[in-house]
């Protein structure tokens, strides 16, 4: 079977600028500490880069304080990159300032252009699908034409719903491998993953559920200790990265990188 949804040549990240401080969060519980982040942010480039994949970090950029997050810029897949839209105001430039990277890696770039709204945090891409969860960033407009772009590359997409009061589709899951969905409880019960064989968050531990699988590594945050167990028990190979600054502005693994193999 193949693995194209979890193996991967290249990441794109982007350092954290020291306007994170003005990051968007739903709740605030503080300022986040930009030394914290950007020590949490080499050792997450170094679990990369430990499985022999090159990663390209872009400079920081002080105009966008969410700019850390690179993966709702863009869904790169191996036939082609496609440039999202934020649904945040302050997050639509910086999908512009990812375009010229895209445009050397692939010959093929496209982009989501107005009504539609789409941040990369909403796409889980699996090997036989990409669900897109709507969401206050994601609209239908954008999934259709998401719909359109990927479907000559032999994709089909399916809408699902992220939980209210929750930032990203993403936020409440992640790809483990081909046929596992690590989710929380609450998304889960929406049936959007009843063909895939699921393992739980722990109790109480919802935040540990955004997690990539790069590779042949589970990057995940630190902090969650049963939900860890669970995953080691699984049979996964493990890394914990400390993401007490990411998660003030509801940030996670994923949202920290663009992950592809280019064609
Ligand atoms: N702070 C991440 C976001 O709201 O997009």
């Amino acid at each position: 079977m193949s693995e194209r949804s979890f193996r991967f040549s290249h990441a794109i990240t982007r350092e954290p600028a020291p306007s994170i401080s003005r990051g968007l969060r739903a709740v605030d519980t503080g300022t986040p500490d930009l030394s914290v982040m950007l020590a949490n942010h080499r050792d997450y480039i170094a679990a990369l880069r430990s499985t022999g994949a090159e990663v390209i970090t872009l400079a920081p950029q002080d105009a966008y304080p969410d700019s850390v997050f690179v993966e709702d810029t863009a869904l790169c897949l191996p036939e082609g990159a496609i440039i999202m839209r934020p649904g945040a105001p302050s997050r639509l430039g910086e999908a512009a300032e990812i375009a010229p990277m895209l445009r050397v890696l692939y010959s093929e770039v496209h982009e989501i252009t107005a009504p539609g709204h789409i941040e990369g945090g909403d796409i889980l891409v699996t090997e036989r699908e990409i669900l897109v969860g709507l969401s206050e960033r994601t609209n239908r407009a954008g999934v259709e034409q998401l719909t359109a772009l990927t479907a000559p590359w032999g994709y089909s997409v399916r809408i699902v719903e992220t939980p209210p009061g929750v930032l990203h589709f993403k936020t409440d899951c992640s790809l483990l491998d081909a046929e596992t969905i690590l989710s929380t409880r609450r998304l889960a019960a929406s049936g959007c993953f009843h063909d895939y064989r699921v393992i739980h968050t722990a109790e109480g531990e919802d935040a540990a559920a955004n997690t990539i699988r790069f590779n042949d590594l589970v990057l995940m945050p630190a902090g969650f200790p049963r939900t860890r167990d669970a995953l080691v028990k699984a049979g996964y190979d493990l890394r914990e990265i400390g993401n007490s600054e990411c998660a003030k502005l509801d940030g996670g693994m994923s949202c920290l990188s663009l992950r592809f193999t280019p064609r």
